[in-house]
């Protein structure tokens, strides 16, 4: 028997950026953790160090099939986030948001579990509203390339709140703005993960169109803080909220700031045709999460950045090897 205390806990898509963070921390807690992920994205690399470890267990499984295991609290993480991986395959993409909520939300009411949906700030698709409070509905394009993630994650946030309304579930639904870190995809075509590579390639930095378009980065310990309040047994508030840093930064001014933090780079910027249904402005409004939490992001990005820096200057040296 666990001692109550501990808690017996099931991370989906627990093998990616945001997933092995959260197992770390879980497991740092005195938690049980069982880190489902079918590595579409992820990697044991970014788990290795745990997989010895005696709370953690990994189980490679894809979270579109029913899953049945005993735990008491789910984050369901699982879903690839960055555009070049969920185009990938898109159908799948929708069966990972859709099946996967109605799996893992059947599971929790099987299991009596608390469940929390890693939602996305894509739900505002190119908002009309600047900065985005909970209470905007959003503006997606329903049949462009984007859609398959974003109204997967809005199908998803429906499915958890009549799950709620329905069944008296107790959801937790947060939606996570642009973050980063340490054990980012190297090659996912995330905006900061880009231009980090990049630099240390020497390579073109790539901003598309003339990189005014604003974003705000969050850094990955941030936001493990903000999922971690929101599943408090103290916590009764359900969400939607905002998890950010509303900090905003041009692409333009990231790009140089990496530069800055790379004074060795021989990298130079080059402009690119704007993707389709790229959000010209992304910033979160966190008030209710200041309010509600008590969370504030505290992470400067010049000292996110050289963390993320220094961890993909080891990827390079253990790719070397
Ligand atoms: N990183 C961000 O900036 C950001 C922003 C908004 C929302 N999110 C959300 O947070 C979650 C984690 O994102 P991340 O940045 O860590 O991405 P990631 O791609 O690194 O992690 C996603 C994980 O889910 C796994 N996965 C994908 N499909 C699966 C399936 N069908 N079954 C089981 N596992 C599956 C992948 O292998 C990977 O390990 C996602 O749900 C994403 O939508 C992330």
């Amino acid at each position: 028997m666990r001692r109550a205390i501990n808690k017996g806990i099931l991370v989906t898509g627990g093998a990616g950026f945001i997933g092995s963070h959260l197992c770390r921390k879980l497991l740092e807690q005195g938690h049980d953790v069982l880190c489902v992920d079918n590595l579409f994205t992820g990697s044991k690399d970014n788990i290795r160090d745990l997989l010895a470890h005696p709370n953690f267990e990994f189980m490679r499984h894809d979270v579109t099939f029913p899953l049945y295991v005993e735990v008491d609290e789910i984050y369901n993480l699982a879903c690839p986030a960055s555009p070049v991986h969920y185009q990938f395959d898109p159908v799948q993409t929708t069966k990972t948001s859709v099946h996967g909520a109605i799996n893992m939300l059947g599971l929790a009411k099987r299991v009596k579990a608390k469940i929390l949906q890693a939602s996305t700030s894509e739900v505002y698709g190119d908002p009309e509203i600047h900065p985005q409070p909970e209470s905007y509905w959003g503006r997606v394009n329903p049949v462009g390339t984007r859609a398959c993630y974003d109204e997967g994650k809005r199908c998803a946030e429906t499915l958890f709140f009549d799950y709620y309304r329905q069944f008296d579930l107790p959801i937790r639904v947060v939606r996570i703005f642009n973050t980063y870190g340490p054990n980012m995809h190297p090659n996912d075509g995330r905006v900061v993960s880009n231009f980090v590579v990049q630099a240390l390639r020497d390579e073109e930095i790539t901003v598309y169109g003339d990189g005014s378009q604003t974003r705000s980065f969050q850094y990955i310990d941030d936001l493990v803080n903000g999922l971690l309040l929101m599943m408090a047994d103290d916590q009764e508030f359900v969400g939607p909220v905002n998890l950010g840093n509303p900090n905003e930064f041009t692409i333009l001014e990231l790009a140089k700031h990496v530069l800055k933090l790379i004074p060795e780079s021989k990298s130079r910027i080059i402009f690119r045709e704007l993707p389709a249904d790229d959000p010209r402005q992304r910033k979160p409004d966190i008030a209710l999460a200041r309010k509600l939490l008590a969370w504030n992001p505290v992470t400067e990005l010049e000292e996110g950045l050289r963390n993320t820096i220094t961890y993909f200057r080891t990827l390079r040296t253990d790719s070397a090897e």
